[in-house]
């Protein structure tokens, strides 16, 4: 195990290195931020969002949570994804997901898990939307594999019901949002290629907020 002291080592010898690559570096840091992503992703330590993005510091805003959910009464992410797209004006919004997800394991179970029910229900509604599609995968870990994929994009569509994201892409023509998964196994992000475009059209009857939707995908 690193050792509590160790990290403050670490970070004097990570900060030398990164003055060595570039000697304005802390200028850059110290700046103004002006990152092109949001990254929404899992709480889980395995999944480190810069590294796996090979992103340095500034160039990725990240919300993590157990299960990389956007619920639309979740003030923090909501927050995150205001702030992102109103002042930072992010381009991408990306929400990644990860196989042998915890959270995804436990709301496949189930059973009574105090304070993590009304979170991990998120998770068991994903099941029940596709539970035709799921059911019918008999290896029950392609289906857990499926449920993290599933659970990937119905979050990017909770995105996309949102005020501000859809009120910046009629202004815009931005952020775009994207579903991933990440493979602990290979150590390779997969990208379930969402369609922006096609989910907004296809969700805009019901949850159009700016009234404009309809006219602007027919432009
Ligand atoms: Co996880």
């Amino acid at each position: 195990m690193t050792t509590y002291a160790q990290i403050f080592e670490n970070n004097k010898k990570w900060l030398a290195e990164k003055i060595g690559e570039d000697a304005d570096f802390l200028k850059k840091l110290s700046r103004d931020q002006h990152p092109d992503y949001l990254y929404i992703g899992c709480s889980d330590s395995r999944v480190p969002a810069n590294e796996i993005m090979g992103l340095e510091p500034g160039e990725v805003f990240v919300h993590r949570n157990v299960a990389n959910l956007v619920n639309n009464i979740d003030l923090n992410v909501m927050s995150v994804i205001n702030y992102a797209v109103e002042h930072l004006k992010v381009k991408h919004i990306v929400v990644c997901g990860h196989y042998s997800c915890g959270g995804v394991k436990a709301a496949m179970t189930p059973k009574d898990m105090g304070i993590l029910n009304p979170w991990l229900r998120n998770i068991r509604d994903v099941y029940r939307l596709h539970q035709a599609e799921l059911d019918a995968i008999t290896d029950e870990h392609k289906r857990y594999d499926r449920l993290v994929e599933l659970n990937v994009q119905e979050q990017c569509v909770n995105i996309i019901k949102t005020a501000v994201v859809q009120k910046s892409y009629i202004a815009n023509n931005y952020p775009t949002v994207h579903g991933w998964v990440f493979d602990l196994e290979t150590g390779l992000l997969k990208d379930l290629n969402i369609d922006f475009v096609e989910t907004l059209h296809k969700i805009q009857k019901i949850y159009d907020l700016t009234g404009e939707l309809a006219n602007h995908l027919n432009k």
